[in-house]
């Protein structure tokens, strides 16, 4: 340890995870996530239902994050949080328990936008792991996101292109759902497309100008293709699950890739960083490997655990902040819609 060493405890609370993570500069000492099984037998999250379990979960989740790291408190040098967008309620909390704590230590606060922390995550120094270099293409895609982004830098991003309407993470998961599968339905439809099919059944590919997506369109597609068979023979999903799941992965690995080739073109740049919790998939992971040798691109794909929802990001994009000064007043509030 060198006495210039920053330790950033970074906290995110955004949707239906509680998170916190201890950095020593860029190296993560420790990331721990506490998910809410609650949102399960509802289907989706419950915003009220998510910021009560974040004040259950926020104390236990950075007591645990310390305690990993081996550090007190008292040896932090900032905190950073994840400032929005995400649901008003949930962010409230993360964002309140900062602020308090900041003030109590005497240190540095830092507001953290989620989906800057999603791209950034690149960053965080991994043993093996080798991190991107400006300018790159990021595709951010999650269960509130889908975007490709132009990173000049870690301050300079610019949006150029993404959904008009669902996400892709809505993609997975209202088709999932359609399926009679758990919720969040994306790592069921990953798993049981292992074992299908990709071709078996065909779905017609949204029409959309420039690098914007679609995919409401999809999902009705989804719905009446199922509805059609399930009147034919009732127990079609049961006898399909496989092919079905793998058609539709297919179909959305193919609205992505695409919509990448077509960013690669219009930019010149093919270095392509994925973010957000659909980056998890593996099916997404294995065709953007294949592109380093198909399409000649240089493909970037973060360890699983810095994909989804996770402080560790929030808190290498705190670090960035704070090699360069940039931090926030006390007084700094939530922002569920914060601009990019
Ligand atoms: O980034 P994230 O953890 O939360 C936000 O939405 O910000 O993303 C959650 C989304 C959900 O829609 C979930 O179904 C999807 O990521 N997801 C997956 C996989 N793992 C998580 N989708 C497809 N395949 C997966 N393996
Ligand atoms: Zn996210």
């Amino acid at each position: 340890m060198s006495y210039n060493d920053v330790f950033i405890l970074a906290i995110e609370s955004s949707c239906d995870d509680t998170a916190a993570a201890v950095l020593q500069n860029d190296k993560v000492l420790s990331n721990v996530v506490a998910g809410q099984k609650i949102h399960e037998e509802y289907g989706g999250v419950v915003p009220e239902l998510a910021s009560r379990a974040h004040q259950q979960n926020i104390v236990p989740v950075i007591d645990m994050a310390l305690k990993k790291a081996n550090i007190d408190k008292t040896q932090l040098t900032a905190i950073a949080f994840t400032q929005g967008p995400g649901l008003m309620g949930s962010l409230l909390v993360g964002t309140s328990f900062s602020k308090s704590l900041a003030m109590s230590l005497g240190i540095p606060l830092i507001a953290v936008n989620h989906m800057h922390a999603h791209i950034l995550a690149h960053f965080i120094d991994e043993e093996g792991y080798e991190k991107p270099d400006f300018p790159f293409l990021a595709l951010t895609i999650s269960g509130g996101h889908t975007q490709i982004v132009k990173v000049s830098s870690f301050f300079d991003m610019e949006i150029i292109g993404q959904t008009t309407d669902d996400a892709v993470g809505e993609a997975f998961d209202k088709s999932a759902k359609i399926m009679g599968l758990p919720y969040p339905g994306g790592p069921f439809i990953d798993k049981f497309a292992k074992d299908g099919n990709p071709k078996k059944f065909l779905f017609t590919k949204p029409k959309v100008p420039n690098l914007d997506f679609s995919f409401s369109g999809l999902k009705t597609q989804i719905l009446y293709f199922i509805q059609k068979n399930v009147a034919i023979n009732s127990n079609f999903i049961e006898d399909n699950k496989a092919d079905i799941c793998s058609s539709i992965q297919y179909t959305i690995i193919e609205i992505l890739i695409d919509k990448l080739k077509l960013a690669v073109n219009q930019t010149g740049i093919n270095s392509i960083v994925i973010g957000g919790g659909v980056s998890a998939n593996s099916g997404i992971r294995k065709t953007l490997k294949e592109a380093q040798e198909k399409y000649g691109w240089k493909t970037f794909i973060p360890k699983f655990e810095y994909t989804t929802d996770n402080a560790a990001m929030i808190g290498i994009v705190g670090y960035q902040k704070y090699l360069h000064h940039k931090f926030d007043d006390y007084s700094v509030t939530s922002n569920a819609r914060i601009e990019f």
